[in-house]
């Protein structure tokens, strides 16, 4: 099974798929005895690259195979990147990605790298890299797959089908991490078809919080690199998806990011990156009501230094069993 399934409501045949979507739905106890809602967990960290990415790549890519392109291009925190990498190998496209020089997470560069794309350092931000890109393709016949491309959004909008179809009602809130705003408008897209109106609650970090401000942040910071952006592309989008559905876009901090990143790995066993974090760190900072889902967009072994910061320490031990038993027990 894959997002494919969905297919006639999808605008284009799959020229390139990985398998993408049909990510699993898991109830979350612990947090819903800490909050009294009904917490769910879109764990789209289990997509074929690790993140979300990928169920808008297959379709944009699909579509770039089937307009003829040899190549395809974005700017990137990172996830975009791995998937876009990854597709452009399975179909034989080249591909290029810019990234943010030295802020982007280690498994994210491998993950690109590996898959053969030409990765491009930016010693800029990825507002800087977004812009650059889309100067790039009006003079070059290159794809952009970043998410204004409107491909990006249909492949998107599968996962807001899947929740329905997962759930005997659909959710009351949805939680949702915020960087350029693609991912939020493509839930949006796809609640409205399915004919559901949750409420969408979007988190920013604090210090990239552009639509908590109104005003584009020169120089966003955040230790979950991934949405570290300052002058996201979708904003009248996210926003009318805000309100219209009702929901409210909120900061919060990193230090309740990597609150929420350690709750989920060690209390509910699932392991996410930092910025997917963020949506449980508004659930449990602001509360919601009734039933819940939160997204998390990507992977926990993307980012292995965040989690290896936070983490304690291993515990050094002489190959004997006193000293074993004194490590595992004590
Ligand atoms: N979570 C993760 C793990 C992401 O990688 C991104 C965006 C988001 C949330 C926010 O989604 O941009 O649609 O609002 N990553 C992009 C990238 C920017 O280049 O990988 P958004």
């Amino acid at each position: 099974m894959s997002l494919w399934r969905y297919r006639d409501r999808l605008p284009v045949e799959p020229l390139v798929t990985l398998g993408e979507g049909d990510t699993p739905l898991i109830p979350a106890p612990r947090l819903s005895a800490r909050t009294g809602a009904e917490v769910w967990l879109k764990f789209e960290g289990a997509n074929p690259t690790g993140s979300f990415k990928d169920r808008g790549m297959t379709v944009a890519v699909s579509a770039a195979i089937r307009e003829g392109a040899e190549a395809i291009i974005c700017a990137s925190t990172g996830n975009t990147a791995a998937s876009a990498a990854a597709y452009a190998a399975r179909a034989g496209l080249r591909g290029a990605v810019i990234v943010p020089e030295g802020k982007i997470a280690t498994g994210k560069l491998a993950q690109a790298l590996m898959h053969g794309a030409r990765v491009v350092a930016l010693r800029g931000n990825f507002d800087e890299a977004l812009r650059l890109v889309r100067q790039l393709v009006d003079r070059h016949p290159i794809s952009l797959v970043n998410s204004v491309n409107e491909f990006r959004i249909e492949g998107q909008k599968t996962a807001a089908f899947e929740v329905c179809d997962g759930l005997v009602d659909p959710p009351d809130a949805l939680c949702i991490p915020v960087g350029n705003a693609g991912n939020i408008t493509s839930w949006h897209k796809g609640f409205g078809e399915y004919g559901v109106a949750p409420q969408l609650h979007g988190f920013q970090a604090e210090g990239a919080a552009p639509l908590v401000h109104g005003a584009p942040v020169a120089q966003p910071e955040t230790v979950a690199s991934a949405i570290r952006i300052g002058n996201p592309a979708r904003w009248e989008e996210a926003m009318g998806a805000i309100t219209s559905s009702r929901g409210l876009i909120r900061a919060v901090s990193d230090a309740e990011i990597l609150d929420a990143y350690r709750v989920l790995a060690s209390e509910e066993g699932v392991f996410c990156e930092p910025a997917s974090a963020a949506s449980v760190a508004g659930l449990l900072k602001y509360g919601a009501e009734g039933r819940v889902v939160c997204v998390l967009t990507g992977h926990g072994l993307k980012d292995p230094t965040t989690a290896l910061d936070q983490a304690r320490s291993v515990i050094p031990c002489e190959p004997d069993l006193g000293s074993v038993e004194e490590a595992v027990m004590g």
